[in-house]
């Protein structure tokens, strides 16, 4: 296949999140906890979850559904399917087999990729090279998640911060000059111990972190990833800037991951930007991992935020540890 193109962008984006919404006053009967203290140190006021009967890959396909009409391209024109997941719904398949299946879209190659929070970002920067190539026209990248699968609804550090939702972009050639202008992306797998879900292997440290019956929920120090989160965000941000040589003034606006409304507000004042440029939703959706910064960009995008060569930052951290940021000028 050749559709050599240099510039490669969003042709189309689409979101889906449960229908159960989770508030804090939900959780102060499940957890020590009150709304007022996870509305201050959080900012987050109520979250989605799935019911215990449902998959991840269902939100995938929704928002994969969407994005695929949004774009106006069919299924079975997409030639690479990726999702970015840390709460696949099986080892194998994996969760964008299952989506593949569940889409028709039977032309498409599939692989998961794990990069927690930061996936999103990972994904475009994967699909950016394919297309750019020439290998690939079409791809769906898919930020999936279900963490309400992995978190120890006894665990106070935990349980009020997670959540569900998916989101995904079809990704492929744009005019020349708009779309992707640059991604980063990096690791510090030194730094992975803070947040931990363990799956086939499991050391006695990691069970002894953990209350609960189930030994594989996530636990995470979060004092230690706060530090890191608010940290990274300013270095990939102005990193990425920096090497597409465009400045923050040049920036319509940042969709930052969404975790905690102190970190992005930490990470927007090191960046000396006014909390307009910065987009939240993080008291709506809690922290949706992969799938935080597609949702936001659908929400932005539906909304009317955006226009045709608006330059945008999306720019993620999370699990592993990880961190990427991207910078776009809106093709749509
Ligand atoms: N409700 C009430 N009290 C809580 C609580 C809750 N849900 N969770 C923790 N506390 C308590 C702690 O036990 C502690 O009590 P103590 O002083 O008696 O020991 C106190 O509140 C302060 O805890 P601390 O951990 O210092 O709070 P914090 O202000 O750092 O907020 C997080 C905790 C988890 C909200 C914050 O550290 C955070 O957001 N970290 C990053 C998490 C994240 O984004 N992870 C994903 C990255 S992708």
């Amino acid at each position: 296949m050749n559709f050599q193109n240099n510039s490669v962008g969003i042709l189309g984006i689409g979101s889906a999140l449960p229908e159960k919404v989770l508030t804090n006053f939900d959780l102060e009967k499940m957890v020590d906890t009150s709304d007022e203290w996870i509305t201050k140190r959080t900012g987050i006021s109520e979250r989605r979850i799935l019911d215990e009967n449902t998959p991840g890959s269902h939100l995938g396909t929704k928002a994969a559904k969407r994005a695929l009409e949004d774009a106006g391209i069919a299924a079975e024109e997409i030639d690479l399917i990726i999702v970015a997941t840390e709460t696949p719904d099986y080892l194998t398949p994996s969760m964008s087999c299952i989506i593949q299946s569940n889409l028709g879209a039977s032309k498409a190659a599939a692989f998961d990729l794990n990069s927690a929070c930061t996936g999103f970002v990972y994904g475009l920067t994967v699909a950016n090279q394919f297309i750019k190539t020439g290998f690939y026209k079409y791809i769906l990248v898919i930020g999936c998640e279900a963490l309400s699968k992995v978190t120890d609804w006894k665990d106070r550090n935990t349980c009020v911060l997670f959540a569900d939702g998916a989101g995904a972009a079809v990704v492929g050639p744009v005019e020349e000059g708009y779309g992707i202008l640059n991604t980063y992306i990096g690791a510090d797998g030194n730094l992975g111990k803070n947040i931990t879900a363990p799956c086939c292997f499991i050391t006695d440290e990691d069970k002894a972190k953990r209350e609960s019956e189930n030994k594989r929920v996530l636990w995470m120090d979060g004092g230690e990833v706060f530090k890191f989160a608010v940290r990274i965000m300013e270095h990939a941000t102005v990193k990425v800037l920096e090497d597409t040589k465009i400045t923050l003034d040049d920036l319509k606006i940042i969709f930052p991951h969404q975790a905690n409304i102190r970190i992005i507000d930490g990470a927007a004042k090191r960046l000396g930007v006014s909390q307009e440029k910065v987009f939240t939703n993080v008291h709506k959706y809690g922290n949706i991992s992969s799938a935080s910064i597609p949702v936001g960009l659908d929400e932005a995008d539906k909304a009317g935020s955006l226009k045709k060569g608006d330059n945008i930052v999306l720019v993620g951290f999370g699990g592993g540890l990880t961190w990427g940021a991207a910078v776009i000028k809106w093709s749509k």
